[in-house]
């Protein structure tokens, strides 16, 4: 059960009460991006007029200041993941580039000819293509693990693919095109006693429901600010100390130094060695207020609201004879993403009916082409929730599905 009013939280915010096309906004795309309530672009603000200076190199008062909203919000997202330690949470600017930080820092170190790098086929090209890098650069082998009919992976796959050659494991812990929560509990226990280390790809995962790294036992752990209501151009990267310690510095330069001299560096401690470059405080203000928010209404909350709301979708959904629907047919194993196609219409052209009825959803290949060939479609149509929608906006968008045929002139 959760315990909130959505209309209370709907008021946080502003862009939700716009009008599109004359219709109030349906916005079904938060597994594209999240909104962002007032306090986080109030905290955005006001980090520019009272406290804007570039962090950790002034003796000045106002570098202090930027300082602190910088190392708070390490400090909060530690908390917030339950890391052991500030050393491990690296700030970067997106879940991608967390995810290359990782491949061209241990992959391209510590990956060698022959390892095997295991992928899950549902994984977002972000977790795909540095991968390929890899294993092009260091002659290894990438092989993947594939879904059964609703889009789950079953142990007998996951110990198939897995195995003493394996390397590195990574995966996403949702889909963001099935929406199916894979068992990342139980790839990680598997891929360590294989002698393998685990990647997981949390960006549709951390915004709505809790992540403890430690308990999960992940290496690393990958995640955007913008999809759990933050700023875009802020991300997150957790990894255990002892590999971190390890690993080269990803991208070199100011701020990530210890001392330089005409021929050599020696590069600063964790977190700093991997975070080169005047960095994103202003993102950091935006991402500790929205941690702040999530947590004053309760990550379980947000999850069982979101399980109620997609159930009810799912189940509309279904009765629609003349729709296809991609992943999990029940709430088992599932999250708040529904990629259907309608029987006779293009998915660009459902969601350019629905956004007549102000109802917003994506189509296309949704950065996950590899998944797409599997599923053996070239596109999907995808409604993504937050726990910002509502089960009237529900209605309205079955409804609007409902009419898409007979735009198109065929069906009923
Ligand atoms: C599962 C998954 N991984 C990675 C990404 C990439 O996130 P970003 O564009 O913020 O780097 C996305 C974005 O949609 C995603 O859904």
């Amino acid at each position: 059960m959760y315990n909130f009013d959505v209309n209370n939280i709907r008021r946080d915010f502003p862009i939700l009460n716009q009008k599109i096309n004359d219709q109030p906004l349906i916005y079904l795309d938060s597994g594209a991006t999240a909104h962002k309530p007032n306090i986080v672009l109030e905290e955005i603000k006001k980090y520019y007029e009272i406290k804007n200076a570039n962090p950790h190199r002034g003796a000045y008062q106002l570098s202090v200041l930027s300082t602190e909203v910088y190392e708070n919000t390490r400090e909060l997202v530690r908390g917030f993941i339950n890391a052991k330690s500030t050393k491990e949470i690296i700030f970067t600017k997106n879940t991608t580039e967390s995810l290359n930080l990782i491949a061209f820092s241990y992959g391209m170190n510590f990956i060698k000819e022959g390892d095997e790098i295991v992928l899950l086929i549902a994984n977002h090209h972000s977790n795909i293509v540095p991968w390929q890098q890899v294993a092009k650069t260091k002659r290894a082998h990438l092989k993947y693990m594939y879904l059964d009919d609703e889009g789950r992976l079953t142990e007998d796959e996951m110990k198939e693919k897995i195995s003493p050659k394996t390397k590195l494991v990574s995966l996403c812990d949702v889909s963001n095109v099935l929406g199916t929560v894979y068992p990342v509990k139980s790839v990680i226990d598997y891929a360590h006693k294989m002698g393998a280390i685990v990647v997981v790809d949390g960006a549709q995962g951390l915004p709505h429901r809790k992540v403890d790294v430690t308990e999960l036992d992940a290496d690393f752990y990958a995640f955007s600010a913008h999809k759990m209501l933050g700023p875009m151009g802020f991300g997150v990267l957790y990894g255990k100390e002892e590999l971190l310690n390890e690993m080269p510095p990803f991208l070199t330069g100011g701020n990530m130094i210890e001392y330089v001299s005409e021929e050599e560096t020696t590069f600063a401690e964790l977190p700093y060695k991997f975070e080169a470059g005047t960095q994103n405080v202003s993102g950091a203000a935006g991402l500790a207020a929205a941690i702040n928010y999530l947590n004053e209404i309760g990550m379980d909350n947000i999850t069982a609201y979101e399980k109620d709301l997609t159930a009810y979708a799912l189940n509309k959904l279904l009765e629609i004879d003349y729709l296809k629907i991609y992943g999990p047919k029940t709430m088992k194993d599932r999250g708040g993403v529904i990629s259907f196609t309608v029987e006779g219409a293009h998915p660009h052209d459902v969601a350019s009916i629905l956004d007549a009825y102000g109802v917003a959803i994506r189509s296309g290949h949704h950065c996950a082409r590899p998944l797409m060939n599997f599923l053996g479609v070239a596109a999907t149509s995808r409604a993504s929730f937050y726990f910002y929608n509502t089960f009237e906006e529900i209605d309205v968008f079955v409804d609007s599905i409902k009419k898409v045929r007979k735009w198109l002139g065929s069906g009923s």
